[in-house]
């Protein structure tokens, strides 16, 4: 029988069939519309609440295959990268599509770091925030006040205007991030150091005291390094596809990416490394662990940093990060939480509840550990994954401007709301006990 790229469908109600096209593995969910029962049926939708399998977009920059647990920028493999690689390095892989040579990358070094300053004004902008301020909520704000410096940023349909936000959004990250960190700390804030790399520097502006010059320790700016590249993008998560769903109206991009750190923020998001380290602190020893996975398996809370919407194995982040965090314990000391993390995961990959529901380590689960014992505040950790997000951020919203395809995100719902009913004065209108159902009991 010969094959063809369709899906043929019969609609039960009619008895009409419909030929619709496949395009690489998925068919277009508007060719529904053509189903209809009536003339005036607004036609056939596909109904599918946070997008588990819809396909938004089409995308060169990062491949997942979630069962095999792979993680690809542009073709090279994360573990590669990680290994091998530089953060403005896999930061310009991301944007551009093709690792640099020598030249592209000191020019690229040079167009970022000439953009790590901020305008005085920024300063008084975290001012205000309120001393004990979550420096994730003061990111949100701050990076999308940079908008109002940068009103050239609305011409986004201009390359050069796209390469230079491009620039100015990964300079700035760590600086507005640095300075929201002192900011809780009631420190002065520290300038950049265009000597040092992207990390040195960042470590610079959060340490800084009062030596001349501050001198990173290697093996920390290092490891810093690899969790850098190894947050540099993910394809469509939550904070990608606010910053898409932003963008789309075509608003500047510090707009959008302060829609994307928003999304970040959450628990169930960037949010889950500081969620970790709460959780194994709460835990506080091994012993504890059977009686804390036996809570998770009930339902009482979740195991923060297990469990993803893409990876149904173990996500390659993780054993990257599993590896570095002993190099990072060589210098600073072994982070205890360790012991407790490694016996929930042992636990945890041999218990049926997280076997059959494919249910491993995420990023999440060990980067805290890191951080923490780099000396980081678990306040600061969903900054730490802020930051060298904004690259892939960047790549994601350049590919979505240039897509013909894009237009607008406006997703349809399925009413199942009041049908229509006539105004009733206050003064006859039944008292909401009457009408429990009218009035939404979670508001
Ligand atoms: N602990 C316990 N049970 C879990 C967990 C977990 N961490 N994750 C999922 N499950 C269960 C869930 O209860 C459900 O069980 P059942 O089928 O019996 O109802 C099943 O596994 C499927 O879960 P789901 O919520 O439908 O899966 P999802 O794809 O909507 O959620 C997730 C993905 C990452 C939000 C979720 O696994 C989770 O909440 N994990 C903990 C938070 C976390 O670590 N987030 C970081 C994600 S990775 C980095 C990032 O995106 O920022």
């Amino acid at each position: 029988m010969a094959t063809r790229e369709t899906l043929t469908v019969t609609d039960n109600r009619t008895g009409k069939q419909y030929e619709l096209p496949i395009e690489n593995g998925a068919i277009r969910t508007a060719d529904l519309r053509q189903i209809k029962v009536s003339p005036d049926d607004s036609g056939l939708m596909g109904y599918d609440p946070a997008l588990t399998n819809s396909a938004t977009c089409k995308s060169k920059i990062t491949f997942i295959d979630g069962d095999k647990g792979i993680l690809r920028y542009r073709g090279y493999p994360i573990e590669e990268l990680a290994a091998k690689s530089n953060y403005l390095e896999t930061a310009y892989l991301i944007v551009k599509g093709e690792l640099p040579d020598e030249r592209h990358l000191e020019m690229w070094k040079y167009n970022i770091t000439i953009h790590s300053m901020v305008h005085e004004n920024i300063k008084k902008f975290m001012d205000g925030f309120r001393y004990d301020a979550h420096p994730m909520g003061m990111l949100v704000g701050t990076v999308g006040a940079l908008s109002t410096f940068y009103p050239d940023a609305a011409n986004i349909n201009d390359l050069e205007s796209r390469r230079l936000q491009t620039r100015r959004l990964i300079g700035k990250l760590p600086t507005l991030a640095a300075f929201a960190y002192r900011r809780t700390l009631g420190l002065p804030y520290v300038y950049p150091d265009n000597d040092l790399s992207y990390t040195g520097n960042f470590l610079s502006m959060l340490l800084k005291m009062t030596e001349l010059k501050y001198q990173p320790n290697p093996a920390l700016e290092r490891a810093l390094e690899v969790l850098f590249i190894l947050h540099a993008d993910h394809e469509q998560n939550c904070s990608t596809n606010a910053l898409r769903a932003v963008a789309s109206s075509q608003v500047d991009p510090y707009s959008a990416v302060a829609g994307a750190v928003a999304a970040l923020y959450g628990p169930l998001h960037g949010g889950a490394n500081e969620a970790v380290i709460r959780m194994l602190t709460e835990i506080g020893s091994k012993e504890r662990v059977p009686e804390a996975i036996k809570k998770f398996k009930a339902g009482e809370g979740r195991l923060m940093g297990f469990g993803h919407r893409v990876y149904k194995n173990y996500d390659p982040r993780a054993k990257i990060i599993k590896q570095t965090a002993y190099e990072v314990f060589e210098v600073t000391g072994k982070n205890p939480l360790i012991d407790i993390a490694l016996e929930l995961e042992r636990i945890a990959l041999e218990d049926d509840y997280f076997v059959s529901r494919k249910l491993y380590p995420n990023v999440d689960f060990y980067s805290g550990i890191i951080y923490q014992a780099m000396g980081f505040p678990v306040t600061m950790f969903p900054v730490l994954f802020a930051i060298p997000r904004t690259s892939g951020w960047m790549a994601q919203w350049a590919e979505m401007v240039r897509d013909p395809e894009q237009k607008i995100v406006r997703p349809r719902q399925i009413f199942i709301g009041e049908a229509p009913r006539a105004y009733i004065p206050i003064a006859q209108r039944p008292a909401p006990s009457m009408r429990e159902d009218a009035v939404s009991p979670e508001i």
